[in-house]
């Protein structure tokens, strides 16, 4: 069964005081999630530990927002999964747009990366997506199908089973621009076409694809209702407990 994923994405947002009580008020009801559903916080690093403890249910769970393709060393400002997994995380999101533009971080990096998270036994949550002019071009298919096979398609059928990949158009984030509802669930069947045709159906099936780029309380419920779109990667609507909580609320039953 495939889990279904709200994963909150803080970026460089929130003092730890606000984080806390972000947190609080989101967990303050029991959120009773079923075992095929999941909730991720990916925080800022240095809140990792403290805010360990308003992870209260089973299925909630905190990520780092990176982790270093190096496993130790001479690495001034790094943070490695293996000092991750230290700290009791288990989820760590790799390859997001901003890393990729900001920090020009490159298909063989984010495979050394994915490397590392395996290694240290994190769930690498892989961001993946076309900036417009692909999109307008016509080429997202391709160059999302590249992206994957760059930095994913050395990896095992056993590590890719139950993996989670994020497609974040990247003209949608933070844009207030969503994809509509088909054109993301046509990228998220092609996603899942392209990992049947490297590993099988049933590892394809098993892979949880989350929408990423202006999910809101107001289009998750479209979104996540598409075969293919087993929830989302949030950004700005996850600073705010009352659309957030709306969002893991729309979350379907796994599959
Ligand atoms: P957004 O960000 O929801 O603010 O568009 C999504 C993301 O970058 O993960």
């Amino acid at each position: 069964m495939r889990k279904q994923i709200a994963a909150a994405n803080w970026k460089m947002n929130l003092t730890l005081e606000e984080g806390s009580k972000l947190l609080e008020s989101i967990t303050s009801n029991s959120l009773n999630l079923s075992a095929d559903r999941v909730v991720i916080f990916a925080v800022p690093f240095p809140y990792l530990i403290s805010l360990g403890s308003a992870i209260k249910e089973p299925n909630m769970f905190l990520a780092a927002q990176d982790c270093s393709a190096h496993n130790n060393g001479a690495f001034t400002g790094e943070v490695s999964a293996s000092m991750l997994r230290s700290i009791g995380i288990e989820y760590v999101v790799i390859g997001h747009s901003e890393r990729r533009e900001y920090h020009n971080e490159s298909p063989a990096l984010l495979q050394e990366k994915v490397n590392r998270a395996l290694e240290q036994k994190l769930n690498p949550i892989f961001c993946c997506g076309e900036p417009l002019k692909v999109r307008e071009a016509g080429l997202q298919n391709e160059v999302v199908e590249n992206q994957l096979k760059e930095s994913l398609f050395h990896l095992t059928g056993e590590q890719i089973t139950g993996f989670i990949i994020a497609y974040e158009p990247i003209w949608a984030i933070g844009t207030g621009k969503t994809a509509s509802s088909e054109q993301a669930q046509e990228m998220h069947q092609h996603i899942r076409m392209v990992i049947e045709k490297k590993y099988g159906k049933n590892i394809a099936d098993s892979v949880s694809i989350l929408y990423g780029g202006s999910v809101k309380a107001n289009n998750s419920k479209e979104l996540f209702t598409n075969p293919d779109i087993d929830g989302g990667l949030v950004g700005g609507a996850s600073l705010a407990a009352a659309d957030f909580s709306i969002i893991i609320n729309s979350l379907k039953a796994g599959k």
